[in-house]
């Protein structure tokens, strides 16, 4: 009778022990007092930022995290990744939020990059280096009154690291100084064990290929890269400013102005870099409008002499408005409210060229206006804009950025609104397939419903890119739908959690303890 009560007491007091050592020694517990103890955060949806800093800029893909982990320092972005892959705990990472599919964000936990805001301008090697938390408008602030660009988003909320490792093009810049993955020097980045790793062309010279143009989320959480600047073309005007047009076409012949934008196109815009276009196209039940944004990288007197071949053909724009702008000034104009007031769904396809076919689609893209649907068609011309072929952005030789989108305001989810995007592109691809007009779509606009979307974004360097993750993410750790997969092995996919055995350990010490007193 005594010896049964010892034995029981002896495993009371074994388990208690396991228990007070695992409370204190809970790795999860471990890690927020560390991250906390740094300067960073730790939010959960009892938090009051919460809200503010899970809210997605598109919100019908929102999904709401368990838990925010916001390390303050590169150490503890590698602690926090070490103790959560080694506890098989899933993450997600989290830049300016400006995911399409809203894959910077899941149920679990999200390590979110808002703190790493660390940014470096040298005018004299005319490189920035900033960390993963910065977003385009800090860096557009401090090279404001300078004479540098920086190839960074138009929407100035867009972060860095998502926007340039998925190609990044600035619409207004990039067919003078290439996309964003053209120009960056080295990355920085913490492999799913914590390691910290540089890329560049003479260090791990293939994660430095993949980082450009294999997208955000894959191969590991980049913490800091280095990227080129530009010091502007000579222009006549002061502060890095150049001339920017703003071209508008009211219930016009639309068909008609854009084959005039097009010939300019052929027979000028092919031939000089320092000019480039963002076009939309917007047709209503009532009418149809079309808005051009040119900017002019070269001196303002040489304008009218290349212009006006173009601009003198009916249907001429009307209003036209002319302004000299700085980086900063074209963000202000086209800035995106953070998060959209409306639920969108945009679409991508990089052409090399449009055809008739294609902008017969194109024109009769409508909103249904019965619905509060909005619909509209972007092009970007990104012609030559590919400055550095030996990248991962699959798309050397495209000429537009194609991007329909649909938004609406009455429904989280509107599957109306979605068919009549995923019909247009449907349409679009049809009527390009027999002139292979479109090689596939663009990442950055990545599209949670494309089909064969493998091919589309990476075409023929899908199987590269494979063969790089298995050797950075061997696991798959970071893993989202659309995301790279490694090539799996029996070794690589057998991660036996550590914790796990020692709990084990301890059960099966009980279980020789209490046989033994059993015995007795
Ligand atoms: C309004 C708007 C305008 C846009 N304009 C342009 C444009 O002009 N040109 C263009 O090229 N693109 C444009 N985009 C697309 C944009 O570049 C992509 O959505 C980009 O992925 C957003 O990056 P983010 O950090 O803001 O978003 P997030 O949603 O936070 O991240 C995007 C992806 O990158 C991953 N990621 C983020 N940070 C890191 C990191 N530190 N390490 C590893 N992975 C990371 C995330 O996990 C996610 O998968 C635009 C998007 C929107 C919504
Ligand atoms: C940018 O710099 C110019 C002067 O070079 C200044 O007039 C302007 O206010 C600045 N803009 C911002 C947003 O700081
Ligand atoms: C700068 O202008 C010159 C001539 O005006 C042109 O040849 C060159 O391509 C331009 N550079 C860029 C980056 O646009
Ligand atoms: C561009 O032109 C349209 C039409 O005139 C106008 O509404 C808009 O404010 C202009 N934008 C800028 C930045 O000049
Ligand atoms: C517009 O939406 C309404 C309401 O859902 C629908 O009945 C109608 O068929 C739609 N029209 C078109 C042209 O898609
Ligand atoms: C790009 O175009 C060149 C010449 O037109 C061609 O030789 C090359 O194969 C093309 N590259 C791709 C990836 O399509
Ligand atoms: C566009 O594509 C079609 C089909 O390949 C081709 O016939 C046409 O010449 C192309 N146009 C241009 C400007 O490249
Ligand atoms: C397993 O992972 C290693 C890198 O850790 C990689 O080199 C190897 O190719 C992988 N094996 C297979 C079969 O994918
Ligand atoms: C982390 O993972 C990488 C890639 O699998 C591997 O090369 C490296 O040795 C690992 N580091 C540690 C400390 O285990």
């Amino acid at each position: 009778m005594i010896k049964s009560y010892i034995n029981v007491d002896i495993i009371l007091i074994i388990l208690l022990s396991v228990h007070t050592i695992y409370c204190q020694d809970d790795p999860l517990t471990k890690l927020e007092s560390t991250i906390i103890s740094h300067g960073g955060q730790v939010l959960r949806i009892t938090d009051s930022q919460y809200h503010a800093a899970a809210i997605l800029h598109n919100r019908v893909i929102q999904t709401w995290p368990n838990m925010l982990i916001r390390p303050a320092t590169f150490d503890d972005v590698s602690l926090a990744l070490s103790t959560l892959s080694s506890l098989n705990i899933p993450i997600r990472i989290m830049g300016g939020r400006h995911s399409y599919g809203g894959y910077c964000s899941h149920q679990g936990i999200v390590t979110d990059s808002v703190l790493l805001k660390g940014l470096k301008i040298d005018l004299q090697s005319e490189t920035v280096t900033m960390e993963a938390g910065v977003l385009w408008n800090d860096i557009y602030k401090v090279l404001n009154g300078s004479e540098h660009i920086i190839v960074g988003g138009l929407c100035p909320a867009v972060g860095v690291v998502g926007f340039t490792v998925g190609g990044g093009y600035n619409a207004m810049y990039s067919r003078s100084y290439g996309y964003a993955s053209d120009n960056v020097l080295n990355f920085k980045m913490a492999l799913y064990n914590g390691t910290i790793v540089t890329a560049s062309s003479t260090i791990n010279p293939d994660l430095y290929w993949a980082l450009r143009g294999g997208g955000g989320g894959n191969f590991g959480f980049v913490l800091e890269m280095t990227q080129k600047i530009h010091r502007i073309n000579q222009t006549n005007l002061p502060n890095g400013q150049y001339l920017f047009l703003n071209l508008t076409w009211v219930n016009t012949d639309i068909r008609k102005a854009l084959n005039n934008w097009f010939t300019f196109i052929k027979e000028v815009v092919d031939f000089d870099t320092r000019i480039s276009f963002n076009t939309i196209v917007v047709i209503t039940n009532s009418g149809n409008f079309l808005t051009i944004w040119c900017s002019f990288n070269g001196p303002e007197v040489e304008f009218n002499s290349i212009f006006d071949s173009w601009l003198s053909k009916d249907p001429k724009p009307n209003p036209y408005n002319v302004v000299h702008y700085a980086q900063i000034d074209i963000a202000r104009e086209l800035a995106v409210p953070f998060p959209v007031p409306k639920r969108e769904h945009v679409l991508s396809a990089m052409a090399i060229n449009i055809t008739d076919a294609m902008l017969d689609v194109i024109l009769e893209f409508k909103p249904n206006s019965t619905h509060q649907i909005d619909a509209w068609t972007d092009f970007v011309y990104l012609h030559n804009a590919n400055k550095d072929k030996n990248t991962a952005f699959a798309f050397p030789n495209i000429s537009f950025d194609i991007a329909p989108g649909v938004s609406w305001l009455d429904a989280d989810f509107d599957p109306l609104a979605l068919d009549m995007a995923q019909t247009m592109e449907r349409k679009l691809i049809d009527a390009a397939a027999s002139t292979h007009s479109i090689p596939g779509a663009y990442l950055n606009y990545i599209d949670p419903y494309l089909p064969n979307w493998e091919k589309m974004y990476y075409r023929n360097n899908w199987e590269r890119l494979r063969e790089i993750n298995t050797k950075y993410d061997p696991t798959w750790y970071f893993r989202f739908p659309q995301g790279i997969p490694p090539y799996f092995s029996e070794s690589n996919i057998s991660n036996i959690n550590n914790n796990n055995i020692i709990v084990m350990a301890i059960l099966i010490i009980i279980l020789i303890i209490q046989t033994f007193y059993l015995n007795q």
